[in-house]
């Protein structure tokens, strides 16, 4: 974990979010120089200010106090010409056009989008798509794959951990970043994913879960630091109130970085139903 100053933090945040000072300060009912030394570093918020503070900056405690995950090591990966996870769209997209078909153009958000393989695979077959990943070299490769292909995508570069959508989605999806989030912020995730989709939406997600079985799931040793596999059926149990589409558990073996290697997934494909009729 890389740790940042609060007071920058916060004044990164407010001024994305396009708010003076003075406006940060009167929707906390506290005086712009409370917010002013913050951003200074000459104070800290009180403990008790703080989720007050990161609901009006639309983030997260654990992203006001600086903590956010590090991962280099795709940047290093996206550098080539080539793309790395290839151009053919996860099996997860066709899932989700038999189950919201693109009727009409449904919002998509694609969250850790990599190289935006799906994210323009979605957006050529008429969905609205949205997407973000932490790397900058992923976002730059997405942004000239969608040219190369003439669609609109809206990419830029954000890390979960202190993005809050900025508006509902017909359809959240998620494929194979999941285990970088640490278990403790989990479930917290998901409600706030769950909290952003639209009635009817659906959230199609999936994660590499441990398994006694399978010793080494990375090519690299190194990435065990900063890979957190979940719990077999947890992403499951997050969902329980909603209409499960798809819910499955598979082995498989991966080839990434050479070293031939297997893996367990849980994917789900859930529906946010209020009623059925
Ligand atoms: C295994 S790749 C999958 C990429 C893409 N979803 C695909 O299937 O081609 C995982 C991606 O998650 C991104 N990522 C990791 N942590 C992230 C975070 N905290 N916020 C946003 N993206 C993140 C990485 O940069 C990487 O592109």
């Amino acid at each position: 974990m890389e740790h940042l100053k609060t007071g920058e933090v916060i004044s990164k945040r407010r001024k994305e979010l396009g708010l003076t000072q003075n406006q940060l300060a009167q929707s906390l009912n506290i005086s712009f120089q409370a917010v002013s030394k913050w951003e200074n570093n000459s104070a800290y918020p009180d403990i008790e200010m703080l989720p007050k503070l990161a609901a009006a900056l639309h983030t997260t405690v654990d992203a006001l106090l600086g903590y956010r995950s590090v991962v280099t090591d795709y940047d290093r990966r996206y550098e080539t010409e080539e793309y790395y996870w290839g151009l053919l769209p996860n099996r997860i997209c066709y899932d989700i056009m038999k189950i919201l078909p693109p009727i009409k153009p449904y919002r998509v958000l694609d969250i850790g989008c990599g190289e935006g393989k799906d994210a323009v695979f979605l957006a050529k077959c008429g969905y609205a798509v949205t997407a973000f990943d932490i790397s900058e070299q992923g976002i730059e490769k997405a942004k000239r794959l969608a040219e190369h292909n003439k669609v609109g995508v809206r990419f830029f570069k954000a890390d979960i951990s202190d993005y809050d959508p900025d508006m509902e989605y017909d359809i959240i999806f998620c494929s194979g970043m999941l285990h970088f989030i640490p278990r403790p912020g989990r479930k917290e995730l998901c409600e706030r994913l769950k909290a952003h989709t639209a009635e009817n939406g659906i959230n199609a997600l999936n994660v590499f879960v441990r398994k006694p079985f399978i010793t080494r799931s990375w090519d690299n040793p190194e990435d065990e630091k900063l890979r957190h596999p979940w719990y077999s059926g947890e992403l499951f149990g997050y969902y329980h109130e909603w209409l499960f589409h798809i819910c499955r558990e598979e082995v498989f073996d991966c080839n990434s970085g050479g070293v031939p290697h297997k893996h367990c997934m849980d994917t789900l494909i859930g529906q946010k139903t209020m009623h059925l009729s």
